[in-house]
């Protein structure tokens, strides 16, 4: 059975009554359960944290999993330290913002942890979960 690590980070744990306007009015819970619903032969380990440093240990911690798929909340704007940790994870990697950053404040257009992952998706809600999660499964499948 594939396993699959899916990070989210600081201020993701406040979905559903945070900016609805922006992130719609799911909750992280709900967002997980969409993900157990169709990857049900996949091993998900779903977390979220608010402290960079448990973050960081994650990411070293997936080594041991066939995929990661990571939201990083405002940390992908300034981070290096995540990318540092990302960047010498040698799995397939997705970086997912619920949110199409690029259509908002001019400073969430740059993230610093993109270069170290393969690939990122944004502005497709709780469904950019899904794909990025489909691709660390199939990358690779050609
Ligand atoms: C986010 C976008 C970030 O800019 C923001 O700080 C978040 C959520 C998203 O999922 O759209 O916390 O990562």
């Amino acid at each position: 059975m594939s396993r699959v690590l899916v990070l989210n980070g600081v201020n993701l744990g406040s979905l559903g009554t945070r900016r609805p306007d922006v992130y719609g009015s799911q909750t992280l819970k709900d967002i997980e359960s969409y993900l157990r619903d169709e990857f049900p032969s996949v091993e998900l380990e779903f977390r979220q944290t608010d402290y960079e440093g448990d973050m960081v240990g994650w990411v070293r911690e997936a080594v041991a999993s066939d995929g990661l798929v990571i939201n990083p909340g405002a940390w992908t704007h300034y981070a290096y330290a995540l990318h540092d940790a990302l960047e010498t994870l040698a799995i397939p990697k997705v970086e997912v913002h619920l949110s199409n950053v690029h259509v908002r404040e001019p400073w969430r257009r740059h993230s610093v942890v993109s270069p170290a992952v393969d690939a990122v998706v944004a502005g497709m809600g709780a469904f950019g979960y899904r794909v990025a999660v489909d691709y660390v499964l199939h990358r690779g499948d050609g």
